[in-house]
């Protein structure tokens, strides 16, 4: 097939989106196909063209823009195939505040938060338990993420944050692990258990893309139970959110519960990255995850 792998984009995940591009576009070659790299930062306004020469797109950006459902809103009206979410799915569970209130209503534990869209007074207190981690409301990789321990902490903070986003999740530090459930098809895949590194507080940029920097244990070593109970709720996020192809969603695990933090549209391809090392906990290479993720997409 001749397919348009998109990459790059001007979103802060830019490197995490070309490094998984790379990955992506030598399996894609040695799977036979012919592969034509596209980035949207270079020459967006040549996507249709492209897009209508190709036979297939796949989809590796990361962050908005790029992960937000504009690129696939503009495929569904060529009529172009690619993988994974449409428009309103990506638009959805990239807004971290309306994933997690779907959640809540499905009945799925997930951290307490609150959504703060303009600076506050000093004083403004939120009514949260420290510490907390503070988030832009749309975003990956962990960029822009900071954990605060204190009232005093939080307003400069909260208004150096305000500068780079016009929403900002508050959110209740769970302490715990982190472990994350794919979902490719209708199928959970084994879990991921994340350890990170000494230094990190949590698994941050760093830890995500250093070789080595976390330790991460596929499949994860839990009880049958709460394995199963994960991947039913990686299952009923992918669900309500109206997500199709393939999902991630990650949690945090404290006391045998597992809280759901977000749910990733277009998990990273990175050689650190966790999809493909749950694809590979089940027997299934880079290449063949690849083209299990077409074949999803054309139907
Ligand atoms: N946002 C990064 C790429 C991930 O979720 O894997
Ligand atoms: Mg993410």
């Amino acid at each position: 097939m001749r397919i348009l792998l998109i990459a790059g984009g001007w979103s802060n995940e830019r490197d995490v989106s070309i490094s998984g591009g790379k990955a992506i576009a030598a399996a894609l070659r040695a799977n036979g196909h012919e592969v034509h790299w596209f980035d949207p930062a270079q020459e967006f306004a040549e996507l249709p063209t492209k897009a209508r020469q190709s036979d297939f797109v796949f989809i590796n950006l990361h962050g908005a823009p790029g992960e937000d459902g504009l690129i696939q809103a503009m495929l569904d009206r060529l009529g172009c195939p690619y993988q994974g979410s449409g428009p309103a799915g990506s638009l959805l569970a990239l807004d971290k505040t309306a994933t997690k209130t779907l959640y809540a209503q499905a009945g799925l534990a997930t951290p307490a938060w609150e959504l703060v869209t303009s600076c506050r007074e000093e004083n403004w207190q939120p009514a949260l338990r420290f510490p907390l981690f503070i988030k832009p409301n749309q975003g990956g990789s962990s960029l822009g993420v900071q954990r605060v321990y204190s009232q005093k902490e939080l307003h400069p903070q909260l208004s150096q944050q305000l500068q780079f986003s016009s929403a900002v999740l508050l959110e209740e530090a769970v302490t715990g692990k982190e472990v994350t459930c794919a979902v490719v098809g209708e199928q959970a895949l084994p879990l991921v258990l994340i350890e990170p590194g000494d230094e990190a507080a949590f698994f941050d940029y760093h830890s995500k893309y250093t070789p080595e920097a976390a330790r991460e244990i596929c499949p994860a070593p839990l009880s049958e139970t709460l394995t199963a109970a994960i991947q039913k709720a990686a299952l009923e996020a992918h669900r309500i959110l109206g997500l199709t192809g393939y999902s991630r969603t990650d949690f945090i695990l404290a006391n045998g519960t597992a809280f759901a933090l977000e749910t990733n549209t277009l998990p990273g391809m990175t050689p650190t990255s966790l999809l493909p090392q749950a694809a590979a906990a089940r027997g299934q290479d880079f290449n063949g995850l690849l083209e299990e993720l077409i074949q999803l997409g054309l139907k």
